[in-house]
């Protein structure tokens, strides 16, 4: 066995920041006959399940991606639908979330929202802020291109010099900031594209694709998506561990 083997500890094979782009649910309620905003409904559900699963797994830092800057192209009974089950979950979840010690956290843009959306979804902010338990952090009106325009026009509104910009300083302004960034992207449905989730956070993700519609990602196969992240070996672009220690012995 070789010393890297030896020396992880089950903490470090844990990726302590998981994010999720939430595919499928679409297909998923087509392939039943339903219409589509029931996929959503069940993708709902089982983000309940998911939760809870995560929790038990030991994950810290758990990022969804619930709707991207692009998704205001569905059409508008779709968009909507969207809104109204992000109020329902907040109306309806909040108080075991907070029960919980979820903390929850956005990123993106809630100017879009309706102001009583955004009311609601920054009362929830303030009102777990302090939970220790899981970072259950909603990518909600998110895009990385956007965010990235939007770090730089902070920088440039702070009075900023070119010199002073650095990977850590533009880490701090994006929405993310305070938040390791996820060492393990998950993908439900098969689609093989980051689809503007996290581009600057993900430089060195490790990658889980599925072809399970999200509806249908249970707790297994989550199990199974760690396990296979455990398996991995992140190089960063260096060597291996092993492969360094043998260098360095020889
Ligand atoms: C993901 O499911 C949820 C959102 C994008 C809001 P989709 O709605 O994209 O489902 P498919 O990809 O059409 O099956
Ligand atoms: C990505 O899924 C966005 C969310 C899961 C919220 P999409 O279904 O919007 O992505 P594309 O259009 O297939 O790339
Ligand atoms: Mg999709």
């Amino acid at each position: 066995m070789s010393d890297r083997t030896e020396n992880q500890t089950a903490d470090t094979l844990v990726p302590r920041h998981v994010a999720i782009i939430m595919d499928g649910n679409g297909r998923w309620a087509i392939s039943r006959g339903l219409p589509r905003l029931a996929g959503h409904r069940a993708g709902t559900e089982n983000l309940r399940r998911i939760l809870r699963a995560a929790v038990e797994f030991g994950i810290d830092y758990l990022t969804i991606y619930a709707f991207s800057t692009e998704n205001w192209g569905r059409p508008p009974e779709e968009v909507h639908g969207l809104m109204r089950i992000l109020e329902d979950v907040i109306d309806r979840e909040l108080e075991e979330l907070h029960q919980e010690g979820v903390q929850l956290r956005h990123i993106g843009r809630l100017e879009r929202l309706d102001p009583k959306l955004q009311e609601k979804v920054l009362s929830a902010i303030e009102l777990t802020r302090n939970n220790k338990q899981l970072v259950l952090n909603i990518a909600f009106n998110y895009g990385g291109r956007d965010e990235i325009v939007h770090a730089v026009q902070c920088m440039i509104r702070d009075g900023i010099s070119a010199d002073e910009v650095t990977d850590e300083l533009i880490s701090k302004h994006m929405f993310t900031a305070g938040v390791p960034d996820p060492d393990l992207i998950i993908r439900t449905s098969g689609e093989l594209r980051v689809s503007n989730f996290l581009i600057w956070q993900a430089a060195y993700s490790e990658w889980y694709i599925t072809q399970t519609y999200w509806p249908d990602f249970g707790k297994e196969e989550l199990r199974k998506a760690l396990d296979t992240y455990a398996q991995r070996d992140r190089r960063y672009g260096g060597l291996s561990e092993v492969v360094g220690n043998e260098v360095h012995a020889g």
